[in-house]
């Protein structure tokens, strides 16, 4: 089931350059269910059209408390009725302010102000704006009436500067809002303190010439959740990466690598201090045997490319003699018990995680997944969940075994 299916969720996009990311928000959002009614402030306009928002969202789009036309079709207290949800992203810190004073001289704010719907909001402003004792005062009123505050994130500026203020990216937003409805009552109940977690995560890339490459459709998510999950339990953790386009979870030291032999160096040395290791990578089994230094001409119809076997990363890990808490994934299609055990017992490891990759909404680069975890004596299932909690209940899992 998708986590957002059925859900009511009133978008709101204020005036901020964030805006031109609402599209995809939007659609995000609808993938895992949801129906999305936006409204927009005049200034949100200035940045990005009705008309997109209305063809994403296919609903129609509210701009407007004074008219009746509107009014007629689904008027603002209808729409406040409406919602199991508001989200404001951008949130700009105009709008936090007029918020958090419960003003009501527009259709966004008359919402928030006539909704009795959960409201989260994605702050996006400069850092100066952001880090004004004014605005940190509006930001800690909405907080103390439950208001949800989603970010923001840290980075460079539209209009140059460094810092807190980004709005955060449509990932994020979307992983959050999920978590909103399937909540974790404190899934990780382990102290995690004292413990350091190496963590592989996304793809490998095996270079074939200076401009091409084999890799696969990992995105990091899986990985990237379990290290946030595990930090925010106390733990140490080290993320050895392939190329991803996600932020690296806060706290969590990260080391970027391309090619698996890359990874295998980076994850001997990291695991020989470390406590647990899990390998949530897709590294390439293979890489090209040997790399052109120059780009590859095409000429004849076919061609053959020779492939040599990679090391295997998780199997050298658990080979070691001062060994960590080691734990595989096993991505499957089919006979996923049977391939898993198999590889449980072949790389000498200490849990598995299998996952079945060829279902749709889950496995590689979704935002959701579901997993076996299996252990010499134990199997436990995880159901279909976000990344996000799943990585939760992993690492509570995993830190039962260990301890
Ligand atoms: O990154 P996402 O888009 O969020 O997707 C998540 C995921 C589907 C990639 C993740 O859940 C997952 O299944 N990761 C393991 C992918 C994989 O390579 O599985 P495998 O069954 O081929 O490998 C078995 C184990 O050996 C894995 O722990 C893998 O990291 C490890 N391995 C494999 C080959 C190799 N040379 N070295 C390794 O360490």
């Amino acid at each position: 089931m998708q986590i957002l299916q059925g859900k009511k969720i009133v978008l709101g996009i204020t005036g901020g350059i964030a805006a031109y990311k609402t599209p995809e928000l939007v659609r995000r959002l609808k993938d895992h269910g949801a129906d999305v009614r936006v409204v927009m402030t005049a200034a949100a306009q200035a940045f990005i059209t009705p008309l997109t928002l209305q063809a994403v969202s296919a609903n129609a789009v509210s701009d407007s408390l004074l008219d009746t036309q509107a009014e007629l079709a689904m008027g603002h207290i209808e729409l406040a009725k409406w919602a199991d949800f508001v989200l404001i992203a951008p949130a700009t810190a105009d709008s936090i302010a007029r918020i958090s004073c419960g003003m009501a001289n527009d259709l966004l704010t008359t919402i928030c102000l006539a909704t009795s719907a959960p409201i989260a909001i994605a702050p996006a402003m400069n850092q100066q704006m952001w880090h004004a004792q004014i605005t940190q005062e509006n930001i800690n009123k909405l907080i103390s009436r439950k208001v949800e505050v989603f970010g923001p994130g840290s980075g460079a500026q539209a209009c140059g500067d460094v810092g807190l203020g980004r709005m955060l990216d449509v990932d994020e937003l979307v992983a959050l809002t999920c978590d909103f409805f399937q909540p974790t009552t404190k899934v990780i109940q382990t102290d995690l303190s004292g413990q350091t977690w190496v963590i592989t995560a996304g793809p490998t890339r095996e270079a074939i010439d200076p401009v091409r490459y084999i890799s696969n459709h990992s995105s990091g998510k899986m990985g990237y959740a379990i290290a946030r999950a595990a930090q925010l339990a106390g733990a140490k953790v080290k993320i050895i990466s392939g190329p991803v386009n996600i932020p690296t979870p806060e706290g969590c030291m990260k080391l970027s690598v391309e090619s698996a032999l890359q990874m295998h160096q980076q994850a001997l040395k990291l695991a020989k201090n470390a406590d647990v290791f899990v390998a949530c990578a897709a590294v390439a089994d293979y890489r090209v045997a040997e790399i052109s230094t120059q780009k590859i001409k095409k000429s004849a119809d076919d061609m053959q490319i020779n492939l040599v076997k990679n090391p295997d990363i998780v199997a050298d890990v658990a080979a070691l003699s001062s060994k960590p808490f080691t734990v595989g994934f096993a991505a499957e299609t089919q006979n996923v018990e049977h391939y898993a055990l198999d590889k449980l017992k072949r790389k000498n490891l200490d849990m598995i995680a299998a996952n079945n990759v060829a279902l749709s909404g889950q496995g590689f680069n979704s935002d959701d997944n579901a997993l076996t975890v299996f252990s010499s004596k134990t199997k436990t299932d995880l159901p279909l969940a976000s990344k996000r909690i799943l990585a939760e209940q992993l690492v509570q899992l995993i830190s039962q075994h260990y301890i």
